[in-house]
């Protein structure tokens, strides 16, 4: 049977459920039907559409075949946020909580000092790490910068709904930001090696492909951070900090590149699987 013959929406579910996983499958008879999970429960006979009923077959067909939910939905979660996300932008990831964290922490010791501190997050696909600082931090200026003209888009749209402050800007990381300087400068760039074979699983092919491998193959993955560790002391302001997420293997090589850059207090942090997975320095 398929969910075009079913008769309400606790059977789309069911049927929903032999195909794919069971919480998906919910996840998307409530995207479809606009219902919660209460209404599955509580009023599973309710019916749906014809349309309805097409629309949650093409999506499970799409799941199916590997596509990342959050694309089916058009959203994703993000520190208490809901985020719209399109295939143009990286899917959230729960371990860039940390580089927000710390980010909010070093904005907020700046603060006691600097009453409006300058913020800017490069590369910011669909703007989480900008726009969920810019509510943690209401005193900070944010800027944001992505090169993609698509994932700005969906940077804007996210922006207006929940941090219209947040400047965007398009550009090669700090190209838009000629003569400004900033007390944090935040990144999570694309650090996988190009043609690395994980690039073939968990959704990962759905993905852009510019935001998760910085298109060198064969090499160590830091090309992008190489250029926003040499291009940030012209861009921070004395005592300013610069976080960057990384790969799980490569804190050391981040590290590296700060030093040869002379930033102090450099340092790793771990992620909640305990992996180092922010390094970041201190502009003297
Ligand atoms: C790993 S994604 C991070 C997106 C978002 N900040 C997040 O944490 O979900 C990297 C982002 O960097 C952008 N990017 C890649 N190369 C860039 C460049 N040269 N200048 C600016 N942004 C770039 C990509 O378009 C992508 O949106």
């Amino acid at each position: 049977m398929t969910e075009r013959a079913a008769a309400g929406i606790g059977e789309a579910w069911r049927a929903a459920s032999r195909r794919i996983d069971r919480l998906d499958a919910r996840l998307l008879v409530e995207h479809v039907v606009g219902c919660t999970h209460a209404d599955l429960i509580a009023r599973p006979e309710t019916p749906l559409s014809a349309e309805q009923s097409a629309a949650l077959d093409a999506l499970v067909a799409r799941r199916t075949a590997g596509e990342p939910l959050a694309y089916l939905t058009g959203s994703a979660m993000f520190h208490d946020f809901e985020f719209h996300v399109s295939p143009a932008v990286l899917i959230p990831r729960p371990e860039t909580e940390l580089l927000v964290e710390l980010g909010a922490k070093f904005a907020t010791e700046r603060a006691r000092t600097c009453p409006a501190p300058r913020i800017v997050d490069l590369g910011t696909g669909s703007g989480i790490v900008a726009i969920t600082l810019a509510r943690l931090c209401p005193q900070a200026a944010v800027s944001a910068v992505d090169v993609s003209p698509e994932a700005l888009a969906v940077a804007a749209a996210n922006a207006a709904r929940l941090a219209p402050a947040v400047r965007l800007l398009a550009g090669d990381w700090y190209a838009p930001l000629s003569g400004e300087r900033f007390d944090l400068i935040v990144s999570n760039p694309p650090y996988v090696v190009s043609g690395d074979p994980h690039l073939a699983l968990n959704g990962l092919p759905f993905e852009p492909q510019g935001a998760l491998t910085d298109g060198v193959a064969g090499g160590d993955g830091l090309a992008c951070i190489r250029a926003i560790v040499s291009g940030a002391p012209m861009h921070l302001a004395a005592g300013g900090w610069l976080l960057i997420e990384h790969g799980y293997d490569q804190a050391a090589g981040v590290q590296t590149l700060l030093r040869a850059e002379n930033f102090s207090e450099v340092q790793s942090w771990q992620d909640l699987a305990g992996i180092d997975r922010v390094s970041g320095g201190r502009r003297i």
